[in-house]
């Protein structure tokens, strides 16, 4: 099984940023924390070649067409059902002749209606190189063909797995190109098969160079590709990478909810989060839909990728050895709450609340807790975290919402609409939260406080801890 350090540069969410140049050309930059903690700005020095915008021809107006991914880790997909994805009959799975029995089979169509539901508009397919993808990559595209959806689909060239040294190792990304191009529920942009990648800046296809590397693999005898990769580089060489149509973390911008990853050496070798605190991924949506017009593209890392805690999908796929960290810590009150910032960056506008909810996530042990049995040790930059729990509300009208856990609690008068909260922990506590309003009769007279309380079952805080565990716990009230 192959890595994924999605992460690296994705999870490094930063501020997204606009910049005049001297010559008057807007571009898009982030600010990205590094590793070290360091703020930098990176820019996408290649402004859109085509404008999301389309001119209403009726008032001439520029109507912004803003589309949201998720990146979803094919490699975790081995156990989703082959044949049958969207009639629900499941069946063995066939490769190289033998059958190959699923031990947890589970419909792939489920992950392509949920997405779908929350305003997602497709799926980037992260694929690797293991024998098996091609056939779970045709499975998607047929049960998305089969639901009769506009849900799409794209390649996500995984570049830290698949080969790229020799001329015939373009011959599968071509190969998979040329396959799906006409397909129902292929992504297509400004008349192109989109396009991605995770790495490739090393790539050379067999060509002394990698961009005529990915242009003799991408832009010569195919269908016309509409390439948007995730190239590691120095971004002031972009401009030299005539083949990328767009950059993924700019032009494409990416929205990640947390990063925490511990495998020991005798495993993958990689121990450490990022930083997710202060309501990271609230705060990058915030950004992006302030500058939906400049950024045509969001996409959510991740749908699935266990092993790095950012998966925001349902965990249903086999895990990359990452049970450990992952089972009991779903995350999809994430994607609940992620659907209200979607539905802003496509519209413009942020949708009416018709229903109180409060969405809350912590990690559930201190940061500089021991964990003496756990032989992977605390992971990385454990110190750039808080102990403290995160919360969002959103209100149909003013209210009074208390956060509680243990010893530390805190009561604040809100109004309607989205809220950040927080609430330090110190000690072991049951995390506790409720929304009071003061109650209106018909007489217009006030009443006494009702009061809805959200007390997730399982929430609680220790100072104890069995492993060296920080992934978030999320829990969301009921929708
Ligand atoms: C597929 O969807 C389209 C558009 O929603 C609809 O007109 C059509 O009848 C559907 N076809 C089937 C076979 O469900
Ligand atoms: C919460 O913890 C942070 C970090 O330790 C600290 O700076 C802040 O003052 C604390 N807030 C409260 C209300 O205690
Ligand atoms: C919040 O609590 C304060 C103090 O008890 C009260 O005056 C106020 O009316 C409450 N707000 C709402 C919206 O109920």
């Amino acid at each position: 099984m192959h890595l994924h350090f999605l992460g690296l540069l994705l999870a490094a969410v930063g501020l997204l940023c606009l910049v005049r140049t001297s010559e008057g050309i807007d571009i898009q930059g982030d600010f990205v924390q590094d590793i070290n903690g360091v703020i930098q700005v990176i820019f996408g020095v290649n402004p859109p070649q085509s404008s999301p915008d389309q001119s209403n021809p009726r008032t001439g107006k520029k109507t912004v067409v803003n589309l949201v991914f998720a990146h979803h880790i094919v490699g975790n997909t081995y156990n989703y059902d082959m044949n049958a994805w969207s009639d629900g009959k499941y069946s063995d799975f066939r490769h190289s002749g033998k059958v190959i029995r699923l031990v947890n089979k589970v419909a792939m169509d489920s992950d392509i209606k949920l997405a779908s539901s929350k305003g997602i508009d497709a799926f980037a397919l992260n694929v690797g190189r293991d024998a098996w993808e091609p056939d779970q990559i045709a499975n998607a595209y047929t049960a998305a063909e089969n639901l009769n959806t506009t849900f799409k689909l794209f390649l996500s060239f995984d570049m830290t797995s698949l080969p790229c040294e020799n001329v015939q190792d373009a011959d599968l990304l071509r190969q998979y190109i040329t396959t799906y191009a006409q397909h129902p529920n292929q992504l297509l942009y400004n008349g192109g098969v989109f396009v991605s990648t995770f790495a490739g800046e090393n790539c050379l296809f067999g060509s002394s160079n990698v961009n005529q590397g990915w242009l003799n693999t991408l832009k010569t005898d195919l269908p016309s590709v509409y390439f948007v990769p995730s190239f590691f580089v120095d971004p002031r060489t972009f401009p030299t990478y005539t083949v990328m149509d767009g950059i993924f973390n700019t032009y494409m911008a990416s929205v990640s909810p947390w990063f925490f990853t511990h495998y020991g050496i005798d495993t993958y070798n990689k121990n450490f989060i990022y930083r997710g605190d202060d309501w990271l991924f609230a705060q990058r949506w915030e950004i992006l839909i302030n500058h939906r017009r400049v950024v045509p593209f969001a996409e959510v890392v991740t749908w699935n990728d266990y092993g790095e805690s950012s998966y925001v999908g349902p965990i249903k796929g086999v895990q990359p050895m990452s049970e450990s960290w992952v089972n009991g810590f779903d995350h999809q009150g994430w994607l609940d709450l992620m659907q209200y910032y979607i539905s802003a960056f496509k519209t413009g506008r942020y949708p009416l609340i018709t229903k109180d909810r409060i969405f809350i996530w912590a990690r559930l042990y201190p940061r500089n807790v021991d964990a003496p049995n756990d032989h992977v040790g605390r992971p990385d930059h454990w110190e750039w975290t808080q102990d403290t729990l995160w919360a969002i509300v959103l209100l149909t009208s003013p209210a009074n919402v208390t956060l509680n856990c243990g010893p530390s609690t805190q009561t604040s008068s809100l109004p309607s609409g989205l809220s950040k909260l927080s609430l330090n922990l110190s000690e072991t506590c049951d995390v506790s939260s409720s929304i009071t309003r003061d109650s209106v009769s018909a007489d217009g007279s006030i009443g006494g406080p009702e009061v809805t309380t959200f007390s997730p079952p399982g929430f609680r805080y220790t100072t104890s801890a069995p492993s060296y565990n920080f992934n978030a716990f999320v829990v969301a009230s009921s929708a």
